[in-house]
This record gives structure tokens, sequence and C-alpha cells, in this order.
């Protein structure tokens, strides 16, 4: 797969790494703004990372797959995240999951990633999201949402089209 990091991109990442007594230190960065430009991480965007910083790629994959974050597939144009800790699972976070998944044909089954056909929609459970006192508790991209019933599932998802 051809891999490419455009020239304004390339440029803020060789800035950020000004910003470091030492190149390794900017390995988070620099995956945030891969992941902020492309969605996700692909194996060449990492390989890409640890030349950049002069690093192996294990460098690299280990914090790629410790922080939950960072994706290593292609997601949907809108990732939702429902929390399945306990308090959300108390709150209805398992009701809320599946409500989402008949509402974009997905399988409620599935806890992890999952995307809809047309590239639209991820959807995912995820670990808690902090707010454990105001569950259910999801995210849409960058959006946080408490307490959030059918109703409103419905609402975010109608926002996003
Ligand atoms: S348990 Fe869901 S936000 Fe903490």
């Amino acid at each position: 797969m051809s891999f490419s990091v455009p020239a304004r991109l390339e440029a803020e990442i060789d800035e950020i790494i000004t910003h470091y007594p030492v190149k390794r230190s900017a390995s988070l960065m620099l995956l945030h703004a891969l992941q902020e430009q492309f969605g996700w991480l692909s194996k060449e965007a990492i390989e890409w990372t640890a030349r950049k910083l002069e690093l192996r790629p294990i460098n690299i994959y280990e914090l790629v797959t410790f922080y939950p974050m960072f994706r290593q597939e292609p997601v949907g144009r809108y990732v939702i995240k429902v929390c399945r800790t306990l308090s959300c699972a108390l709150g209805g976070s398992r009701a809320l999951h599946r409500h989402f998944c008949e509402k974009l044909g997905l399988d409620s089954r599935v806890h992890g990633l999952q995307t809809t056909p047309d590239g639209q929609f991820s959807l995912e459970f995820v670990e808690c999201l902090a707010s454990c006192g105001t569950a259910p508790v999801m995210m849409c991209n960058e959006g946080f949402y408490e307490g959030v019933s059918q109703a409103q599932a419905d609402e975010i998802l109608a926002r996003c089209k």
C-alpha cells in the first residue's frame, strides 16, 4: 500500500519533534496527528513514524497496541463509543448498544469495533469514559453524552446524517 504524509502535515510533525529533548518523546503526538489525518494507523503509518523518530517499528507498535484510542483498522465517518463498565452496564449500556446495532444493522453480539458497509458509522463498546454517575455514557466522535436514552440515541444518529 502506498503511504504518504501531506507536506503540510509533515512540516507540522517536524515542528512537533523540536518540542522534545529526544525524538522518541514525540511518539504519541505523532500518532495522534497521523490518526487525525487518516482516521487510523496503518502498518505503513506506524513504520513511517518509526523512521521519522529513528526508532524500530516495534517501539511504535507497542504504543499503538497499548493505548485503546489508537485504531489499527479503518473506521466510519462517525465513531460511536458506548461505555460498558459497571455503572454504565447497570445503567443500561447494553440496551443502548443493542439499540444502535438495530438502527445501524450491526451485530449486537460484537463488542469490538464494527463498521456499517457504507462506511458512515463505527460502533464499539469501550471501558469507563469517566462519568460513572451519569450512566449510560457514550461518545460520538468528539461529542460526549450522558444519561443517554434510546430517544436521545436516535437524535444523535439523526444529527450525523
Ligand atoms: S462506568 Fe461508564 S463512565 Fe464510568
